[in-house]
């Protein structure tokens, strides 16, 4: 399905819901056919010959571009970048807390391209972007969610500052192919260092504004919302808005539950940082957190992407509990438990990954 390997994890066929097998993830690189999918809606067909794209809102000269214009006019740009779903891990948060409505996501809604593109500052500047009233950009695509009520196109915004960064793009390449359909194509935004529901796939508008977006994925999802809140009924606005992705690291090579020969053990995993933040440190623990030992860091492809990290240790016969936890360039580090952080939409867990393996 959507050129996808077999061993994805699908949680829906329609909307196209997918994660990448862990295996996949050791690559600096994710492969375009075991990259993470995450879907709202049924996938827009958009013809290069009829893309286009409107920038418009407080701008001095809106204008239409087509896809010949946005790929030609303002040079391309390559930028490496992880994109992580808000909805990655919600599995364990599920264990805390019944999460109704929201498909449980293990660890795989998270994977790194490189994305070819235009940057999206530099059309801001060709439309003259208002930079003294405008705060936001917004986006919008015409997939359609049944998930708000009425249904809605998908859309969201991000601050103008973090739009006018040199790393956000209007990608219409990933991994040198042309963005396939799945991912966005033609044309879709990527915006590294923040929750990627807000890198808008088969983007048709950018408007500057003064209000962050009023649409439904702005709006109303992906807010983190009080713990005693029932998702169902909140009013648009309530909660936090999710924007930069909080520091996390995760196993890679071992899954919860792998049994392993007793002696030499490498475990590996990665980490990543949120937005202009760098991944400083991964400790990797085999006691519950009592006590750390240093894991290998990996140079990462670019700062918008994941860190590998390895550990090798000697491990006995018996149960190994192993924990992790990454700390970024201004000393933030992960909670600990995923209880700390239930929230009732299920996003944002970067608490402490365990996973249990029996030795020999
Ligand atoms: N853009 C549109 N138009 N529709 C969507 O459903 N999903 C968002 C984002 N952009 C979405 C979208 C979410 S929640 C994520 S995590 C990323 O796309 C996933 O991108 P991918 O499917 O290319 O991995």
């Amino acid at each position: 399905m959507w050129n996808k390997r077999g061993d994805m994890r699908i949680h829906e066929r329609s909307p196209f819901n997918a994660e990448s097998p862990l295996g996949a993830l050791t690559d600096d690189i994710t492969a375009v056919d075991a990259f993470y999918s995450r879907n709202h809606g049924p996938i827009p067909e958009l013809p290069i010959a009829r893309w286009r794209l409107r920038v418009d809102g407080l701008v001095a000269t809106p204008r239409t571009f087509t896809f010949d214009e946005i790929s030609t006019e303002f040079g391309v740009h390559a930028v490496t970048a992880t994109l992580q779903c808000a909805g990655n891990r919600r599995a364990e948060l599920a264990d805390v807390r019944d999460i109704p409505g929201e498909d449980l996501w293990g660890s795989g809604a998270v994977s790194t391209a490189e994305w070819r593109g235009a940057r999206l500052a530099d059309v801001l500047d060709a439309v003259g972007a208002d930079r003294t009233h405008g705060a936001h950009v917004c986006f919008e695509a015409p997939d359609v969610s049944a998930l708000a009520d009425p249904p809605q196109v998908y859309g969201g915004s991000i601050p103008l500052a973090k739009a006018l960064s040199p790393e956000v793009l209007l990608a219409w390449g990933m991994n040198c192919e042309p963005l396939s359909r799945v991912h966005g194509g033609p044309v879709r935004v990527i915006v590294p260092g923040y929750v990627g529901a807000r890198s808008v796939k088969w983007v048709t508008a950018v408007t500057v504004t003064d209000q962050p977006s009023d649409n439904y994925f702005q709006a109303s999802a992906y807010r983190i919302l009080p713990p005693a809140d029932d998702a169902g009924s909140v009013a648009p606005g309530a909660g936090i808005p999710l924007s930069t992705l909080p520091i996390t690291c995760d196993f890679l090579s071992h899954r919860d539950g792998d049994r392993v020969p007793d002696g030499l053990l490498t475990v590996t995993g990665y980490a990543l940082a949120g937005d202009g933040r760098d991944v400083a440190r991964v400790d990797v623990s085999l006691d519950d957190g009592r006590s750390w030992h240093q894991a290998e860091l990996d140079q990462p492809r670019s700062r918008w992407s994941w860190r590998h990290w390895s550990l090798t240790m000697t491990a006995a016969p018996g149960p190994l509990r192993l924990t992790a936890r990454a700390f970024d360039d201004t000393a933030a580090t992960q909670p600990e438990s995923a209880a700390a952080l239930w929230n009732p939409k299920g996003y944002a867990n970067n608490s402490w990954p365990r996973i249990h393996l029996s030795v020999g």
